[in-house]
C-alpha cells in the first residue's frame, strides 16, 4: 500500500461525489487504507486521503478527497473541485433514488470542474445483489451516453475498487 520513501512523479486530486451513505467514503477507506467498517459516520466538510502508486513506472500520489453527501454539511463547492483531475459519481445500487440523483451531481460536476476531468460512474454495494434496485443496463447506458467511465463496486468486498481507481488514474496519465 505504497511506498513513501519514493520520489513522487505526479500528484493527481480526484474528487468523490454522491448522495449521503452511498458509500464515498468506505470506497476511500477501502483504497486507501484497506479498511472498511460498517458503522461508517456521515462525512462533515471535506476529508482527503492519499495513496501512492506505480503507474507506467511512474509513482502517483493520488490524492482523494471526500465530501459530504448532506447538502447542510458540504464545504464550498469551487473549492472542493479546484486542481481535480477525476471524479468518481457514486450511487448506491440499492437506492433508486441515489442513482436518479446522479444527473444533478455530474451537473455540478460539469458547472465547476475543469472541462478535461476523467469521471467514472460507480454503482457501490454490489454484494447486496438481492436488493438491487438499479439494473446494471441502465447505468451502462447512462455512462456511454454521458461519456463516463462505468464499474459496480463493493467497499465490502473490495470489488472493483481498485480497478475503479486504477481506470481513473491510467486515463489522467
Ligand atoms: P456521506 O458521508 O454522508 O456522504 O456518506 P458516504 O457516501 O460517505 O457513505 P459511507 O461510506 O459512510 O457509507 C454509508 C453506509 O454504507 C455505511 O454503513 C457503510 O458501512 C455502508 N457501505 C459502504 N459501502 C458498502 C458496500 O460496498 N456494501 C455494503 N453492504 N455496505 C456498504
Ligand atoms: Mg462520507
Amino acid at each position: 500500500y505504497g511506498d513513501a520513501s519514493q520520489k513522487i512523479d505526479y500528484v493527481f486530486k480526484v474528487v468523490l461525489i454522491g448522495d449521503s451513505a452511498v458509500g464515498k467514503s468506505q470506497i476511500l477507506s477501502r483504497f486507501a487504507r484497506n479498511e472498511f467498517s460498517l458503522d461508517s459516520k456521515a462525512t462533515i466538510g471535506v476529508e482527503f486521503q492519499t495513496r501512492t502508486l506505480v503507474i507506467e513506472h511512474k509513482s502517483v500520489k493520488a490524492q482523494i478527497w471526500d465530501t459530504a453527501g448532506q447538502e447542510r454539511y458540504r464545504a464550498v463547492t469551487s473549492a472542493y473541485y479546484r486542481g481535480a483531475v477525476g471524479a468518481m459519481l457514486v450511487y448506491d445500487i440499492t437506492k433508486r433514488q441515489t442513482f436518479d440523483h446522479i444527473p444533478r451531481w455530474l451537473e455540478e460536476l460539469r458547472a465547476h470542474a475543469d472541462k478535461n476531468i476523467v469521471i467514472i460512474l460507480i454503482g457501490n454495494k454490489s454484494d447486496l445483489e438481492d436488493n438491487r434496485a438499479v439494473p446494471t443496463e441502465d447505468a451502462k447506458e447512462f455512462a456511454q451516453k454521458e461519456g463516463l467511465f462505468f464499474l459496480e463496486t463493493s467497499a465490502l468486498e473490495a470489488t472493483n475498487v481498485e480497478e475503479a481507481f486504477l481506470t481513473v488514474l491510467t486515463e489522467i496519465f
